[in-house]
Parts: structure tokens; C-alpha cells; sequence
């Protein structure tokens, strides 16, 4: 099965925003992936509730929302008033994450768990059942264009084994220096999604670059 490819617009040319829409609108993306930084759970800020909304009119694609930021529960009701598919929290930002997650899915979301480098996949057994799907950091979250962690590809087979085992429906993303090469070695780890910011915007062509990615 083909995987699902979600670009991250976090390396898009934010002076040709809609263009970059309207590229992504025509491919074969199949999500489009927004990284919201807050300055405090990650050392960066990205954009905010003004560019979402606008990028939120412009696609065509379900929005799959990545907030690394603390008390994400906060905005539940402005990711949801975006039209979000799924919104992502961090498992290192919710100390109390299975309301989180019950809270994202009576919103009328698709609620996901990601997990940073450090963090280990069995802290996922006890809400493995309840989630949409899990996000698994293939870098540390905050930056695009970083190296990829060898390292998930474990990770990756790990949650595969967690979800046989408990009977669970969750996809499993990956994000961070995903491109043709690691994005082949994650398909055949286990990953169903992947997400990809500079191997599809810094590109020649992205178009192509989704294409390929898709074909994997
Ligand atoms: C990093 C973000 C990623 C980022 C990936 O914190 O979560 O989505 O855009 O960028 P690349 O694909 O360039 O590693
Ligand atoms: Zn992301």
C-alpha cells in the first residue's frame, strides 16, 4: 500500500504562501502537516492562529495539526475551528494525556500522540488503544532540516509490535529528515505516514520530489 505523505509547509516559501498551497493542492500530498512552536516546549516559534486560518482556507487537504507547545489542550476549539483532521500533542507536554486525547476526540478530531527521541515507545502501551495515531520524532522537534535519528527505525518496529499486540487502529507517523532513502527504510520498519518539509520544499521540483515520496 502506498504510504500517506504529509509535507510539512514549515519549509515553504512563506512569501509565496499561496502558490505553495496551490502546488500542494495539485499533487499527491495527501495531508498537509503544520508545526505550531510555542518558544517553550521547543527552542523556536513558528507561525500562529493568522497564517493557520489562512492556510486552512486555501487547501484542499485534511489538516494535520503538529503543536509543540505546552498545555495544547488549551486549543482544542481553534485547531478544531480550523477544519483539523488531526491534531497532534505531545506525550511530553500532557501530563494528564488521556483527557487530552478524549478531550481532542469529542471535539470532533482525530486525536494523535508524538513522542520526541527520548522518549520510549512502551510509554505508549496504556493509550496505544485510544489514539488515531502515533507520531514518532525522527529529530528533535523545532527545527526543519536536521539529520534523521537512526535510531527510530527500532522505534518504529517497536510500536508496530505494540499495536499487533493490543489490537490497536493507530498509524504511525514519522517526521524529520524524512526523504527518499529514510522514508524507504521507515515503510518497511512498519510507518504508514510520512511527513516531509525540505526534501519536498527545497526540492527542484516538489511536485516531483511528493511524487516519488508517494511511490515509495
Ligand atoms: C520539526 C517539525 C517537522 C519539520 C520536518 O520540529 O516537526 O515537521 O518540518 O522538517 P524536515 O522534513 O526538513 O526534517
Ligand atoms: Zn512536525
Amino acid at each position: 500500500m502506498n504510504p500517506i505523505i504529509a509535507p510539512s509547509l514549515l519549509s515553504a516559501d512563506f512569501a509565496h504562501l499561496s502558490d505553495e498551497m496551490e502546488m500542494l493542492n495539485r499533487s499527491e500530498a495527501d495531508w498537509i502537516h503544520l508545526d505550531v512552536m510555542d518558544g517553550v516546549f521547543v527552542p523556536n516559534i513558528s507561525f500562529g492562529f493568522p497564517i493557520l486560518k489562512y492556510v486552512a482556507d486555501l487547501t484542499l487537504k485534511p489538516l494535520d495539526v503538529h503543536l509543540m507547545i505546552v498545555q495544547p489542550e488549551k486549543f482544542i476549539a481553534e485547531v478544531k475551528a480550523l477544519g483539523t483532521h488531526t491534531m497532534n500533542v505531545h506525550y511530553e507536554a500532557c501530563p494528564h494525556l488521556h483527557r487530552v486525547v478524549q478531550q481532542i476526540r469529542e471535539a470532533g478530531m482525530q486525536p494523535a500522540v508524538t513522542i520526541n527521541p527520548a522518549t520510549p515507545v512502551s510509554m505508549l502501551s496504556d493509550i496505544i488503544r485510544d489514539v488515531y495515531m502515533v507520531l514518532i520524532m525522527s529529530v528533535n522537534p523545532g527545527f526543519g532540516g536536521q539529520r534523521f535519528i537512526e535510531h527510530t527505525l527500532e522505534k518504529v518496529r517497536q510500536l508496530r509490535q505494540l499495536i499487533e499486540q493490543t489490537g490497536s487502529k493507530a498509524l504511525i507517523e514519522v517526521d524529520g529528515g524524512v526523504n527518499l532513502e529514510t522514508g524507504a527504510l521507515l515503510l518497511k520498519a512498519g510507518a504508514d505516514v510520512l511527513v516531509a518539509g525540505s526534501a519536498v520544499f527545497h526540492a527542484p521540483n516538489p511536485t516531483a520530489a511528493i511524487h516519488a515520496l508517494k511511490r515509495l
